[in-house]
């Protein structure tokens, strides 16, 4: 599959916008589907729904078959040791409120701490805070360089005899720095702290490896990877699953109940109560083809190519300012402009049909310490050209023109 010419695998793309043609720069926040997706949901509530995991009737098995195919597929991308590693949720946000509440059940205690950075989105922090309360648990956080990167060394800094859990983003949905999360591991592992990765803005820009990466726990958002909304992944090495309770309690997780005991199912089903999101599931093997068609290292180097040109054009355009220039960057340019509001900004340039994000991305502690309330943020995905960053650039120029900047 060519990647220069991924647009008209993308429906939405035929679609004008404002009487524009659609400029999306919006990927961080959840990309586009291609047809092949679409259709495969079509396809499944049309020709072969059933759940899953429960009837012997032939659609029944044929649904768990191919709801168990994906568990394999995601396996293989993100070359997990072992399939039932792979748990299906909600979304990231779920996958870390599981990892959050499930540990803390079993290894936390009054005094311990979690060590997060300053990057982390809310959805791997909010879990954690509630810890404070019903836990008396501590948060510390490792704080950013001058180059809106995270080092080694401000990790270190905060890590105490108390820390209990280091739970970090792979790459900023801010400032697009990628963390080195191998050497984080490899130094949490020395002092016995398991390690938790949120995936969400890496799963769709980087080659994944659990067992190279040796991290504990990866959470994953599947509607960022060109699959459907409601699905996320948390991978989690067998000796942490076995070893946590459950989250949630429900049909499909059980192994026996009796009115005064009940034992749960073996993995993964222990942590996948109640009816799943089948059909999203099962589409998102498709999603998972796509991105293998494509070939990893092909998107690595067209994202590549576009963020160093996203990059030198808005630099190149006064009075726009790029927050972060981390060491290592994914295909992430957030921005201000001196006395343009970003929500103006982001309104003036969806006339033009290009649509970006403005806000804080969830990201408060990190605006916080840059000292703003919000900004811009065009983010790329396998779609994007040199085209939509020409329009992008073009599209900021009407936007100071019309506040006489
Ligand atoms: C860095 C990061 N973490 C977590 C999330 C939450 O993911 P989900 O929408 O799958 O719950 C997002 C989504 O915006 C994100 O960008």
């Amino acid at each position: 599959m060519n990647i220069d010419n991924i647009k008209k695998e993308f429906p939405i793309f035929s679609n004008k916008i404002h009487n524009n043609d659609l400029v999306y720069l919006d990927s961080a926040n959840s990309s586009q589907k291609p047809l092949v997706v679409v259709n495969r949901i079509y396809d499944f509530y049309t020709k072969e729904f059933s759940n899953v995991g429960r009837s012997v009737h032939y659609l029944s098995v044929a649904a768990t078959n191919l709801y168990e195919k994906t568990r394999s597929s995601v396996q293989k991308y993100l070359n997990a040791k072992d399939k039932n590693e792979i748990v299906f949720t909600k979304g990231a946000t779920e996958a870390i409120n599981l990892v959050a509440s499930t540990f803390s059940q079993e290894f936390l205690q009054e005094g311990d701490e979690i060590l997060l950075t300053e990057l982390e989105h809310h959805s791997n922090y909010v879990p954690w805070h509630y810890l404070r309360k019903s836990k008396g648990v501590k948060i510390n956080f490792a704080e950013i360089d001058e180059h809106g990167d995270i080092s080694i060394e401000n990790i270190e800094k905060k890590i105490t005899p108390n820390t209990k859990m280091i739970a970090i983003t792979h790459l900023s949905n801010v400032t697009g720095a990628i963390l080195p999360i191998k050497e984080i591991t490899q130094l949490a592992h020395s002092k016995g702290i398991p390690v938790m990765v949120d995936g969400c803005q890496s799963a769709p820009h980087m080659k994944l490896d659990m067992q190279d990466l040796d991290c504990d726990f990866y959470a994953i958002s599947c509607h960022k990877m060109y699959g459907p909304t409601g699905l996320g992944i948390l991978y989690a090495k067998k000796k942490w699953l076995d070893n946590l309770p459950p989250y949630q309690g429900g049909g499909g997780m059980i192994n026996e109940v009796k009115k005064n005991d009940i034992s749960y199912s073996e993995l993964p089903n222990k942590f996948e109560a109640g009816t799943m999101a089948t059909a999203q599931v099962i589409a998102f093997d498709e999603s998972i083809n796509f991105l293998n068609k494509i070939g990893i290292d092909n998107i690595i180097s067209h994202e590549k190519k576009l963020l160093d040109y996203g990059e030198e054009i808005l630099r190149k355009n006064n009075s726009v300012k790029l927050i972060g220039n981390p060491q290592k960057k994914g295909a992430v340019l957030s921005f201000t402009i001196d006395g343009i509001h970003p929500h103006d900004i982001a309104t003036i340039l969806d006339e033009d049909g290009v649509a970006i994000r403005a806000g804080h991305h969830c990201c408060q502690i990190l605006h916080d310490k840059l000292g703003l309330t919000a900004s811009a943020r065009a983010s790329l995905g396998v779609y994007n050209n040199k085209d939509d960053l020409d329009k992008l650039n073009e599209s900021i120029n009407n936007c100071k023109k019309i506040f006489n900047k």
